[in-house]
């Protein structure tokens, strides 16, 4: 049987079901991430921490097993402040929002926030630039047909996610704080070429040690009337 370092395998005595109102340290963690854009320290995470969160993030899951992430850890400051530099200088910061899915256009109900993202990337140590090598749904040249597989496309943001998600867990876990930003894109024409990227740029995970303690979404919901969980059949579980 293979071990888990660190948490109880699977249907074992250890995994047992929580009492009403407590959490193991695993949901702890996930319940406490939230996006923090402010208030950062000086202070710089330790190697061993660095490493630490780059190797969630590569073991994240991902369909064929595929690992369609390069993960660019930067910590050099000269090269943070150009990152953060580029962003504002990027043409079409100002219209730099998810498109309508209608018009394909710009969202006329966003605003564009690249502006606040790059100050976020100006303020921490560390950011990690995450580039999807887009293997279901892009050539190895990265050109896509215009109809390019809309399963193949998830696929592939679905595991790149994925490894975001665990690189921030883990940042969590070890108290440091941040924010994924997908506004980083909006520079990828200056990024992609000085770092080498070979696929697309997905985003930068941006990390430090903040004051904040929490704070609340920057948005509301979309779609507010639907209901996100929705429970089917069972009438005695405990409803989120
Ligand atoms: C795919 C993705 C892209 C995001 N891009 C940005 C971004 O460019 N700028 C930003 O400030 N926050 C960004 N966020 C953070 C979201 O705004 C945030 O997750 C959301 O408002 C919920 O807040 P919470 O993370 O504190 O729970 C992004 C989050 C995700 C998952």
């Amino acid at each position: 049987m293979t071990g888990h370092a660190g948490g109880p395998p699977p249907g074992s005595e250890g995994a047992a079901a929580p009492a009403p109102g407590q959490q193991n340290g695993t949901v702890a963690t996930i319940m406490r991430r939230r996006s923090v854009r402010a208030d950062f320290t000086e202070r710089t995470p330790p190697n061993s921490v660095v490493r630490q969160i780059v190797q969630a993030g590569l073991a994240a899951p991902s369909a064929k097993n595929a690992q369609p992430w390069r993960l660019h850890v930067v910590r050099d400051p000269g090269l943070i402040a150009w990152i953060s530099e580029q962003m504002m200088a990027a043409p079409g910061r100002e219209e730099f929002v998810p498109v309508d899915p209608l018009s394909g256009q710009p969202h006329p109900g966003h605003v564009s926030t690249v502006a606040a993202s790059a100050a976020v990337i100006a303020a921490v140590p560390l950011v990690i630039v995450v580039e999807s090598l887009e293997p279901f749904s892009s050539a190895a040249s990265g050109a896509r047909a215009p109809g390019a597989d809309q399963f193949a496309i998830r696929l592939d943001a679905f595991a790149v996610g994925a490894a975001v998600q665990n690189m921030w867990l883990a940042a969590t876990s070890f108290g440091l704080a941040g924010v994924f930003l997908a506004d980083a894109a909006v520079a990828s024409d200056a990024i992609v070429p000085r770092l080498g990227l070979k696929g697309a740029l997905f985003g930068a995970l941006a990390l430090g040690y903040s004051r904040v303690d929490a704070t609340p979404p920057m948005n509301a919901a979309l779609l507010p009337e639907i209901e996100r969980a929705v429970w089917h059949g069972d009438s005695d579980v405990d409803r989120v």
